[in-house]
């Protein structure tokens, strides 16, 4: 099974998201042919650079989302992005720095932490984004929480 596919256990019920999803995972897709097909790290820069930029921008989309809800995982939700944010550009880093090191499994690797990030933090933090209700369960309790301690 092809690890960077879209499947249907990622469907949010988010429309939007889910297409931003979808679509990041098919730029890692072709990227990885590209690599395969013998490409080399200065020739794919340009999809490199472009990853990133979706990448920030479906986090900024998501970010906008959670912070207009008040989300109760808004900032460790935050600082997962930054960090794959971080692995991203530490990609870019060392294809500048060590081109003939850039290999499909790279792209493998990065995807891998954005198949991660996907089924085990947007799924739940989207889902409690669904459910407004939930939502305010869990802020008045960590409310009630921080009263207490
Ligand atoms: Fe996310």
């Amino acid at each position: 099974m092809d690890g960077l596919a879209w499947q249907t256990a990622f469907v949010s019920g988010w429309a939007e998201i889910d297409q931003e999803h979808r679509g990041l995972l098919e730029m890692l897709q072709q990227l990885r042919l590209a690599i395969l097909e013998g490409a080399t790290f200065s020739q794919v820069k340009p999809q490199l650079l472009a990853c990133a930029t979706e990448t920030e921008r479906h986090f900024q989309h998501e970010e906008t989302l959670m912070a207009a809800a008040n989300h109760p995982l808004y900032l460790s939700h935050r600082a997962a992005h930054q960090n794959l944010l971080r692995d991203l550009s530490l990609v870019l880093e060392n294809g500048q720095r060590h081109p003939e090191n850039l290999t499909p499994e790279t792209i493998e690797t990065i995807g891998a932490l954005v198949v991660r990030h996907i089924r085990e933090e947007d799924l739940p933090m989207l889902s409690l984004l669904a459910h407004p209700e939930e939502l305010a369960q869990q802020q008045a309790a960590e409310l009630t929480a921080e009263n207490v301690f």
